[in-house]
């Protein structure tokens, strides 16, 4: 039997690059995934190819209410959410003066308030069950203040911390919350853009910067980032929380 079987599991961003990743593990270990993004032909893909037990849900994460909507379609379809990850998001990589009120909004938006909201719709219900376990996708570049980095640090900054803070107050709820921070991870689409050569230089530098600093000397597989997910949202992770767990090569330590 699976370490996740009969639980229900929400991951944002959850049919793309790493969220896809995390779908299928947490589906593999015995959970039904609702599976939430902002493309639907990308989100009715992910559930087809999970299989049953899956759903999906397509929406805007950032903007108020749809967290709520993503929460009641989980319910929905599956009964109660066991797991959160909160996953969506993706950086604006750009020099600090780079950076347009567009490029500024959509990464504070995409990478903080996503999470925000979700853990304002998700935490009430799982305070009255008394059991939860949310995980946010942090980011290795928050402690290493990786090239072009510093909007994007941010709003990972800003997930971090409400990591901590949330793990705090609802310690005591059955509740645990806690952040895996990779570092630079390999994607289809990463490497597409970079074979196809439409990756900018300026990113090419970035990622570089990213492999040189990581000790193993190779970016992260998008499978290694969901097993480090797996173990936190499992039930006996419980004595775990308010942690950054790197899954970063050895990028930094402590
Ligand atoms: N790839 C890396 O090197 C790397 C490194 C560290 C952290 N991360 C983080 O890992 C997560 C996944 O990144 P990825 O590389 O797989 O990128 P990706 O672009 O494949 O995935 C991002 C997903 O988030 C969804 N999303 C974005 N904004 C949303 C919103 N406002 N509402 C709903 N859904 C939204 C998108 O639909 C997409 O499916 C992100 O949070 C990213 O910041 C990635």
């Amino acid at each position: 039997m699976g370490a996740l079987e009969g639980r229900v599991a929400v991951v944002t961003g959850g049919a793309t690059g790493i969220g896809r990743a995390i779908s299928t593990r947490l589906a593999a270990d015995g959970a039904s995934v609702v599976v939430a993004g902002l493309d639907k032909a990308e989100v009715d893909e992910a559930v087809v190819a999970l299989g049953p037990p899956a759903a999906g849900f397509v929406g805007d994460l950032a903007q108020p209410g749809a967290a709520e909507d993503l929460h009641a379609t989980a319910n929905d379809a599956f009964g109660a959410v066991d797991v959160l990850v909160n996953n969506a998001g993706g950086g604006v990589i750009l020099p600090t003066l780079e950076h347009t009120e567009e490029t500024l909004q959509a990464t504070i938006n995409n990478n903080l308030w996503t999470t925000l909201r979700c853990c304002l719709a998700f935490l009430p219900a799982m305070r009255r069950r008394g059991y939860g376990r949310i995980v946010n996708i942090g980011a290795e570049s928050v402690r290493n203040g990786l090239t072009d980095h510093a909007i994007y640090n941010a709003a990972k900054g800003g997930v971090h911390a409400l990591a901590r803070g949330l793990a705090r107050e609802f310690a005591t709820d059955g509740i645990t919350v806690n952040v895996v921070a990779p570092s630079y991870v390999r994607t289809d689409a990463l490497d597409a853009a970079l074979a196809a050569g439409t990756a900018p230089a300026r990113l090419r530098k970035v990622l570089d910067d990213a492999v040189a600093w990581i000790p193993m000397n190779r970016p992260a597989e998008v499978d290694e980032v969901a097993a480090a997910v797996a173990y936190l949202a499992r039930e006996d992770s419980r004595f775990i929380t308010g942690q950054v767990l790197g899954v970063n090569g050895g990028s930094s330590m402590q």
